[in-house]
């Protein structure tokens, strides 16, 4: 799916993802640096804390009690919108998914 990132700076990038990869995959993999991933994406640092799109929310699992939990050490302002990247796979229901990332992850 391709998947747009808006970095707090303004500069977006739409990268291709395949089925599978997470969204902190796909930013890291692609020098942007909004997303720091630092546990590797096993849900325990909250550096790869994203804003998604209100409108796409719905096409999205719901997050887990553990991403629940991690995103209470996001660094920036958590809103009703903010997941963990590490937590969100690329599917065909992404497609086109546009995620804001937050000035800071720490
Ligand atoms: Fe660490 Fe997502 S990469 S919580």
């Amino acid at each position: 799916a391709n998947i747009t990132y808006i970095e707090a700076s303004g500069q977006s990038t739409t990268v291709s993802l395949n089925d599978g990869w997470s969204l902190m995959q796909g930013a890291t993999a692609n020098g942007i640096d909004g997303i720091l991933g630092e546990c590797g994406g096993s849900c325990a640092c909250a550096t790869c804390h994203c804003y998604v799109d209100e409108a796409r929310l719905g096409d999205l699992p719901a997050a887990s009690e553990g991403e629940l939990d991690m995103l209470e050490n996001v660094a920036a302002e958590r809103r009703p919108n903010s997941r963990l990247a590490c937590q969100i796979k690329a599917s065909a229901a992404l497609e086109g998914l546009i995620i804001h990332l937050p000035a800071t992850q720490e």
